[in-house]
């Protein structure tokens, strides 16, 4: 029996986690002097910190960390016979509607129109049918239309039989790439979730279409435990959610086994970074993408609701078979195992990183009532600065001196912050707000015993440790491999 499932919320706005942003120097608005540029944003010093760690994780668990995969970085602009084999010259629009009752202006999807009304109750006057393609010109005297790309995977595409040759693979194998997308959306909202410049992290998986055994998918995978808001029920007009397995829906036939290994290793990921209020959402049959055969989106409880975070679709032979057509070039490769030619199939996870970053911050933003001030309870391996070294009297030489040794000495490592101005509560508040997992204090007895405090930014305990086991003891606090709460 599937049970009923409900995912927290979380009680802050988004204005909040904005305005958070630009006090702490995490994100701006593009173009702020001249009054910011909409659907646009600036990371800042430490906002940079934080968003390229996350692209970074992303890349060592799927990319390094999987033995069937490789990573690439293709160019934003391609060919524009790309967008045109792929079907985004064709398909890739939205609708502009204007609500009759309360005049806000939106976009909705095209399966929508005619089916869904305003928040207010209001009915929708539509507007018409856009492009989301950035179009430009390239060259010159004889410039050509080309697009900005508005979603990575073309790239792995077009380079897949020479990442396959280069790279000697093997079907199964998968090509992902982190980069900026370019969308230009009808209505950019909700601070960074929907903007018309943004990062996405996604590989194609390529598999020969006879193959429908997964031999990566374990018990880890199949026990997963979701919540799932199935198709049916979305066709009944409920958004109740099920409690149910990875496994179980496999063995619903709702997805193919490697979709669900990567549906699995997807979500996983996301939890690893704290995102635990998630819930899937199955495609209907009339949201599919053009190249799309199954979807699953996977939600996160932002303050503006439940909403999409990732994706994972089946995307089959669609793309390999257009650029084919289009290319005059054969997209077969040879397949060891079973010995024969083939187009691969394609399961395709997806990961708007902004949106990331995003649910990252409301998971981790806290009002501490006791502290007064903002605790961002990062996980460590994400967090900006690692740790920040204060000498506890910044006029004495002796204090100041060792503490800049282990500064030095860290920052070969980590990135961590030297802070010697104000008093240590303030010290202490400056680097609570910004996620600084440790904080690390140089005091009169350190130069005797040549040990310092060491304060966990969740609990605010200190424990006394030895100079010379910092570096070790940080490498292990960071990976998670050692818990505050074990050090004695
Ligand atoms: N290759 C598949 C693809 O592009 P998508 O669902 O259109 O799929 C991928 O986009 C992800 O990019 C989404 O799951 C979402 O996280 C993010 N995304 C989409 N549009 C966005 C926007 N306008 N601003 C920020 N992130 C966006």
């Amino acid at each position: 029996m599937t049970k009923e499932a409900k995912v927290e919320e979380k009680k802050i706005t988004i204005e909040d986690i904005a305005n958070f942003c630009k006090s702490v120097g995490f994100v701006y608005r593009s173009s702020d002097i001249y009054g910011g540029f909409s659907g646009f944003w600036d990371f800042g010093p430490l906002g940079a910190e934080l968003f390229n760690n996350i692209k970074r994780d992303w890349w060592t668990y799927f990319i390094h960390q999987k033995d069937n995969m490789t990573g690439i970085e293709a160019s934003i602009i391609s060919h524009p016979k790309t967008w045109i084999a792929s079907g985004h010259v064709a398909n890739f629009s939205d609708v502009a509607v204007v609500c009759k009752k309360c005049k806000k202006a939106t976009k909705i999807d095209k399966s929508e129109v005619g089916k869904v009304n305003c928040d207010c109750g209001g009915e929708y006057d539509v507007k018409g049918e856009f492009s989301l393609m950035f179009k430009t010109k390239v060259g010159a005297l004889d410039a050509s239309d080309a697009y900005l790309r508005g979603e990575t995977a073309q790239g792995m595409f077009l380079d897949y039989k020479l990442v396959q040759q280069t790279a000697r693979k093997q079907l199964p194998f998968g090509i992902g790439q982190i980069g900026r997308c370019f969308r230009n959306e009808i209505a950019p909202r909700d601070f960074l979730f929907r903007s018309r410049e943004f990062n996405i992290a996604e590989f194609e998986f390529f598999i020969n279409p006879n193959e429908k055994k997964c031999d990566l998918l374990e018990k880890k995978h199949l026990d997963l435990k979701i919540n799932l808001l199935d198709a049916e029920t979305q066709a009944s007009g409920k958004e109740t959610l099920k409690e149910t397995t990875i496994g179980k829906i496999l063995k619903e036939n709702k997805l193919e086994e490697w979709h669900a290994y990567w549906l699995a290793e997807q979500v996983m990921w996301y939890q690893s970074l704290g995102l635990t209020e998630i819930k899937i959402r199955e495609h209907k049959k009339e949201e599919l993408s053009h190249y799309s055969s199954a979807t699953f989106d996977i939600d996160y409880q932002f303050p503006f609701g439940s909403k999409e975070l990732g994706g994972i679709a089946n995307r089959g032979q669609y793309d390999l078979t257009q650029h084919a057509k289009a290319s005059s070039q054969r997209m077969e490769i040879y397949d060891e195992k079973y010995k024969n030619k083939v187009v691969a199939k394609v399961i395709e996870p997806t990961f708007g990183m902004e949106r990331a970053f995003l649910a990252v911050l409301t998971k981790a933003y806290v009002f501490d009532e006791k502290r007064q001030n903002v605790v961002l309870k990062l996980t460590p391996r994400i967090a900006p600065l690692k740790a920040a070294i204060f000498p506890l009297i910044k006029n004495d030489e002796k204090q100041v001196k060792l503490a800049e040794q282990i500064y030095t000495d860290l920052k070969k490592e980590f990135y961590v912050a030297y802070d010697d101005s104000g008093s240590v509560g303030k010290r202490y508040a400056r680097n609570d707000e910004v996620g600084t997992p440790f904080c690390i204090t140089i005091d009169e007895d350190s130069l005797k015993g040549k040990d310092v405090t060491i304060r966990d930014r969740d609990t605010t305990k200190q424990v006394r440790v030895k100079v010379s086991d910092l570096r070790n003891l940080m490498r292990d606090l960071i990976s998670g491999e050692k818990k505050f709460s074990e050090l004695k």
